[in-house]
């Protein structure tokens, strides 16, 4: 039986949700040596402290600006000069792998009927890229660049009502981002938290309809397989 009914659209967060964030320090191993983790971590909470601080100033930038400024400054954090290493970063992180569960995942939904989508801080470009080097199929790639500021303002999780057509009761919102995923249900979506990093719970407004530790476990929660 389903845990979550009236589904209509499935829609995914991307980074850390759909694609793993860990992959481009994980396949510099050998240049970082035990640093990799640390740099890993650094740039991540950098790059989102930027997101929210720079949506506080008003200072938009896309967010493939915010996630070199966050590298940057992970780099200058771990005393690490090396430009050629910085770009073999980049290139990883501009087309970033997908989770392994995810293709099956996502074809189990369409084959349902849902429509899936992700709904993301990444810039148009880096998500296409993403997608494609994946080899994935999603309805909607909606990017928080059409707006000009990031999660979670309410103004971007209106746009996958306005972009995909559908009420926001009846979206299934996924997120590994804890703080994205108790925004959007506090926003008004029904939200599968999916903890993979093993977090307790946000002390936020909103509260996620259900916790799972990857996304192989979705299906079941919709009713379906
Ligand atoms: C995103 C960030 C939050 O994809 O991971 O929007």
């Amino acid at each position: 039986m389903a845990k979550i009914d009236n589904i209509e659209a499935c829609v995914f967060d991307a980074y850390g949700t759909l694609f793993d964030v860990s992959a481009a320090a994980a396949q510099c191993q050998e240049e970082l040596g035990d640093k990799w983790a640390p740099l890993s971590q650094i740039w991540r909470d950098k790059q989102l402290q930027y997101t929210w601080l720079r949506s506080l100033m008003d200072e938009y930038v896309p967010f493939w600006q915010v996630t070199q400024d966050g590298l940057d400054y992970a780099m200058a954090t771990l005393g690490i000069d090396n430009p050629e290493l910085r770009q073999k970063l980049l290139d990883i992180y501009f087309k970033l792998d997908a989770y392994t569960e995810v293709p099956d995942m996502l074809q189990t939904l369409t084959n349902a009927g849902l429509k899936t989508g992700t709904l993301s801080n990444g810039s148009p470009e880096m998500l296409q890229a993403a997608v494609d080097n994946a080899g994935i199929h999603l309805d909607a790639v909606i990017s928080v660049d059409k707006v000009g500021i990031f999660k979670p303002d309410g103004r971007i999780y209106q746009l996958v009502c306005d972009d995909m057509g559908v009420a926001k009761e009846n979206v299934a919102f996924m997120s590994s981002n804890a703080w994205d995923a108790w925004a959007a249900a506090n926003f008004g979506f029904q939200v599968v938290w999916v903890n993979r990093f093993n977090q307790p719970p946000e002390r936020l407004p909103g509260q996620p309809r259900e916790i799972i530790p990857d996304l192989t476990g979705l299906p079941a929660i919709l009713g379906i397989g």
